[in-house]
């Protein structure tokens, strides 16, 4: 359930219509609501509320310091996967000691970084980067919380870019070694070993690889616990999925109930690693359509947004829900479109033959369940500016990052010294 309702015939958030923004701040811009932000931190948190827990938000899924610190505020950690997203988390406002570090490549500089932070584990993914953690540690004069995250080689049945806990992905440890590795992790003395973690993919649809993957970690927790080993976190990971169109996903309570059944004897402190649950469907990329143009088969409705601003469809293929902000009559008429973006590559498609009501340039049109991965993945391809944020909560709203444009980003830039 989102706050991105029709009220008086246009599409608002919460309290606020989305035209009224869309004046104030020029479109596209990404808004965002505050309550849906709350609710979705508190459905996931009630989900897992009958087990030790701490909820780190994946920051991935969108790094603005003011949804960070909503979510800090409702108590959440955060998952952080570079010293930008770590220094973002802390500005937020989440306590160091409420944040782990993933990643497949940490280099030794973030690894400094990290330690002399203290937060609260450090989730290895291979053994070269134990050694290095290791050295740094001691070099500080630390003993760093780490747990090994590893790879269960389970199948999350996603899209391929986005499935992470197969053998033949890059990430973690192949869960044939863990325990070897772990026991050597137990040894070092720059290294405090407390857990394993796992993550097996994003969207995931369907609950029984998450099952699969945690079978697999209740025998290697009970494996080391059998060599005498300490074990006392388990870090789960994200990647519930959500709906993008009308097709079910599982409900964050059964995910909950599947952590409980398959993992709730073992007396450890699990982490969560949520991002698109919680994001996702709290907020919209709102656009403006420039021309309805029709070409020999089709009709384009070009808009002001490009694959700049929202990459998942041309990414992954990926289907956003397109609504117009005016909200349609009931008897409206209904075209077939492919809806574009302005950018110079046919990759830059939002939607082919996507049934809407009629559209006219000035219209505008929202993107939903763009809270996640969205502005987080944006970038100024074709010198596009980076997009304003809104945050909205009742009938208040503020940008919450301004637009980059131009000027800005050309500061950034100068001419080599010989070019005079
Ligand atoms: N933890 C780790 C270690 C991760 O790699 C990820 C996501 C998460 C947690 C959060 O997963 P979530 O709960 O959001 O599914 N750009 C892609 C998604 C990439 C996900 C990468 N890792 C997309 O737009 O679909």
């Amino acid at each position: 359930m989102d706050h991105f309702i029709y009220k008086d015939g246009e599409l608002c958030a919460e309290g606020v219509a989305l035209s009224k923004i869309a004046r104030e701040v020029g479109t596209p811009f990404y808004v965002y609501s505050q309550a849906t932000l709350e609710r979705h931190y508190q459905v996931f948190a009630d989900a897992v509320k009958d087990i030790e827990a701490t909820i780190c938000f994946a920051v991935k899924a969108n790094s603005n310091i003011s949804v960070l610190r909503v979510l800090a505020d409702q108590g959440a950690g955060a998952d952080v996967v570079s010293v930008g997203e770590l220094k973002r988390a802390i500005k937020a406002g989440v306590p160091a000691q409420k944040v782990v570090f993933s990643g497949v490549g940490k280099s030794r500089s973030d690894l400094v970084y990290a330690v002399k932070a203290g937060i609260r584990q450090i989730n290895v993914e291979s053994e070269e980067e134990l050694v290095v953690l290791n050295e740094v540690a001691q070099e500080l004069g630390a003993r760093m919380p780490i747990v090994l995250r590893v790879n269960p080689d389970v199948d999350a049945k996603t899209h391929e870019k986005i499935s992470t806990g197969k053998s033949d992905n890059k990430f973690g440890i192949d869960w044939k070694r863990a325990v070897e590795v772990y026991q050597r992790a137990s040894n070092m003395a720059g290294i405090d070993a407390k857990g394993l973690a796992c993550h097996i993919g994003s969207q995931l649809t369907d609950l029984e690889p998450f099952r699969a993957a945690f079978r697999r970690m209740k025998e290697m927790v009970l494996e080391l616990r059998g060599l005498g080993l300490d074990v006392s976190r388990v870090d789960l990971g994200g990647g519930l999925g959500i709906p993008y169109d009308e097709g079910a996903t599982p409900l964050p309570v059964e995910y909950g109930k599947l952590v409980v059944e398959e993992l709730g004897g073992l007396d450890v402190e699990f982490e969560f690693e949520p991002g698109r649950m919680i994001a996702g469907n709290a907020g919209l990329l709102v656009s403006e359509v420039l021309y309805v143009k029709q070409g020999p088969e089709k009709t384009f409705v070009v808009i002001d947004a490009a694959m700049n601003d929202l990459m998942r469809p041309s990414l992954y293929g990926a289907y956003h829900a397109i609504v117009p902000v005016l909200q349609p009559e009931v008897d409206n008429e209904q075209m077939t479109y492919d809806v574009v973006g302005p950018i110079c590559e046919t990759g830059d498609t939002f939607a082919k033959g996507r049934v809407l009501p009629k559209l006219a340039p000035h219209d505008l049109v929202a993107f939903r369940t763009a809270g996640a991965y969205g502005s987080s993945m944006s970038s100024t391809y074709n010198s596009r500016d980076l997009v304003p944020e809104v945050m909205v909560k009742g009938n208040d709203y503020a940008v919450i990052r301004k637009r980059v444009d131009i000027e800005a980003l050309m500061e950034l830039e100068n001419l080599a010294d010989w070019q005079g």
